[in-house]
C-alpha cells in the first residue's frame, strides 16, 4: 500500500491487546541464543525488526523456530556461534545491529552487519568507540560511524566506560561484549535508559551489581548464560501509547490496553499524559517474568501543555511523536527539551514530527534539542497529506491525529507500521466500530 486515507472517528472504544514489547522480544532471542538449553518465548513481537533479529541469529547457526508469536530458541553458548556465510541484514532495526555488534565483538568469528538505508544513515560511533576501548576490532564507513560494520571478533578486556548518552542500545552492546570479557566491566554515567538487559541477564543467572551510579558485570565462569529464560513478552508500552493518546484527545473515547509493560524506565509517556490532565486508570498490576505489567485504561480528556525534559526523556524517547500529537491538541504550550537523541532515530524525529504536525495544522517550532508546540486548545487538527518517511512511529502518530482531524488525512507508506506493530491498521478500524 503506498498510502492510506483516513477520516475522523465518531467514537473509539474497546480492549486493545497490543503486541509484545519490541526491546524485550529482541533481547529474548539474542540472550537465549548464548544460553545453555532451550527457551520458549510467547507473545513475541512479529514486527519486521524482531524478525530481523531472528534471521541474524539463525545465520549465526542457532536453531530458532517461530510459529506466529511463539518462538523457541535452542541456545549454543557463547562459543557456539558460527561464522555466517553472508552479511547479517538487520533491516530497519538499530537494536539488532547494535546489540549484535556488542555480542559478536568477543566471538572468534568475522561478521558484517548492515541494514536498510535508514539504518545505514544512523550513527554507530556511539557503540564502536566504547567497544574499541575494550579491545574490539570493528570498522565501518566513515571511520566506523556508519554501517555496514565489520566485526573481527577478538579478546575483550574488562574495564570501565562512562556512558555520555542514555542509550539502552549502547549500554546493552557493552554488557554483551562484557560477557566474553577477561574481567569485570563497569559502566557509569547515563545508565538510566531502559533496563531490560540488566533484568533479563540477572534472571539468566549472570552476576550484575547495579547501583544508581554504576553497573558492574562479572563475566560468567563458563562461556554460556547459565539459565535459558522462557517468558511471555509483556505488551509494548511504546505501541500502547498510540491508543492512550487517541483516547485522551478524542471527545468520545475509552480504550483499555491490558498486560502492558510498566517498567519504570518505560512509563514516561504515562507520567506526561497524567501531567497533561489525561484520565488514566491502571488496574491489575502484577509481575510477569522480570517485568511489572498492568492494564491501562484512558478516557476522553481535556489536556493542557507541559514540559518534557531532563530525566524523563529516556523514559519516553520513542513516544515523542505521539506525545507531540497530544500536545498539539492541548491548551497552552508544550516544550520538549534535552531530546537531541530524536535526531538519531529511524528518521530525524525533530524535523519529521515538526513537518507532519505543521501539515496537520499544528503550531510547532523545532529546536536544536526538541520542539515547542502551541496547542490548539482541543482536537482541532485538520486533515492533510502527510509523510511517514518509512518511519513506523510517524505513520502511526499521523493515523491517531487523523481520528480527530477535520476532513481527510492521507498518510504515505502506512506499511512501515509493521516494523513494530503488525495489525495496527486492523486495530484502528476495530476501535472505531466496537459496540
Ligand atoms: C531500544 C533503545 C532505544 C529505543 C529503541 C529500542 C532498545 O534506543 O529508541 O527503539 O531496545 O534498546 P537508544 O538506546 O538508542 O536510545
Amino acid at each position: 500500500m503506498s498510502s492510506v486515507t483516513l477520516f475522523a472517528a465518531a467514537q473509539l472504544r474497546g480492549i486493545v491487546d497490543v503486541p509484545g514489547d519490541k526491546s524485550i522480544s529482541h533481547r529474548a532471542v539474542i540472550f537465549n541464543a548464548v544460553a545453555s538449553g532451550s527457551a520458549r518465548i510467547t507473545n513475541f513481537l512479529t514486527g519486521a525488526d524482531c524478525l530481523s533479529t531472528i534471521a541474524c541469529i539463525r545465520a549465526l547457526g542457532v536453531d530458532v523456530t517461530q510459529d506466529e508469536d511463539e518462538v523457541h530458541v535452542y541456545g549454543v553458548g557463547l562459543q557456539g556461534l558460527r561464522e555466517p556465510s553472508d552479511v547479517l541484514d538487520c533491516g530497519n532495526s538499530g537494536t539488532t545491529l547494535r546489540l549484535l555488534a556488542g555480542l559478536l565483538a568477543g566471538m572468534p568469528i568475522f561478521t558484517v552487519l548492515t541494514g536498510d538505508a535508514s539504518l545505514r544513515s544512523r550513527p554507530q560511533r556511539r557503540i564502536v568507540e566504547p567497544l574499541r576501548s575494550l579491545g574490539a576490532q570493528i570498522d565501518g564507513r566513515q571511520a566506523g560511524d556508519r554501517a555496514p560494520l565489520a566485526v573481527r571478533g577478538t579478546a575483550i578486556r574488562g574495564g570501565s566506560y562512562h556512558l555520555p548518552v542514555a542509550s539502552a542500545q549502547v549500554k546493552s552492546a557493552l554488557l554483551l561484549a562484557g560477557l566474553g570479557g577477561s574481567g569485570p566491566l563497569t559502566l557509569t554515567g547515563r545508565i538510566d535508559s531502559r533496563d531490560h538487559t540488566e533484568r533479563m541477564l540477572t534472571a539468566m543467572g549472570l552476576e550484575l551489581e547495579i547501583t544508581p551510579e554504576q553497573i558492574t558485570l562479572h563475566p560468567p565462569t563458563h562461556p554460556v548464560l547459565p539459565y535459558p529464560l522462557s517468558l511471555r513478552v509483556p505488551g509494548d508500552p511504546s505501541s500502547a501509547a498510540f491508543w492512550w493518546v487517541a483516547a485522551a484527545i478524542h471527545p468520545n473515547a475509552e480504550l483499555t490496553t491490558p498486560g502492558v509493560c510498566l517498567n519504570p524506565t518505560r512509563t514516561g509517556a504515562l507520567d506526561v499524559l497524567r501531567a497533561m490532565g489525561a484520565q488514566i486508570e491502571i488496574t491489575n498490576q502484577r509481575s510477569e517474568g522480570s517485568e511489572p505489567v498492568g492494564d491501562v485504561t484512558v478516557r476522553s480528556s481535556v489536556l493542557r501543555g507541559t514540559e518534557i525534559a531532563g530525566d524523563l526523556i529516556p523514559r519516553l524517547i520513542d513516544e515523542i511523536p505521539i506525545l507531540a500529537v497530544a500536545a498539539a491538541c492541548a491548551e497552552g504550550e508544550t516544550v520538549v527539551r534535552d531530546a537531541q537523541e530524536l535526531r538519531a532515530k529511524e528518521t530525524d524525529r525533530i524535523a519529521t514530527v515538526a513537518e507532519g504536525l505543521r501539515a496537520l495544522g499544528g503550531h510547532v517550532e523545532p529546536t536544536s534539542d526538541g520542539m515547542k508546540i502551541v496547542g490548539l486548545g482541543g482536537p482541532a487538527l485538520r486533515g492533510a497529506q502527510v509523510q511517514s518517511h518509512h518511519d513506523h512511529r510517524l505513520a502511526m502518530a499521523w493515523a491517531v491525529a487523523a481520528l480527530i482531524a477535520t476532513g481527510e488525512t492521507t498518510i504515505a507508506d502506512p506499511d512501515s507500521a509493521a516494523v513494530s506493530y503488525p495489525g495496527f491498521w486492523e486495530t484502528l478500524t476495530m476501535v472505531q466500530h466496537a459496540p
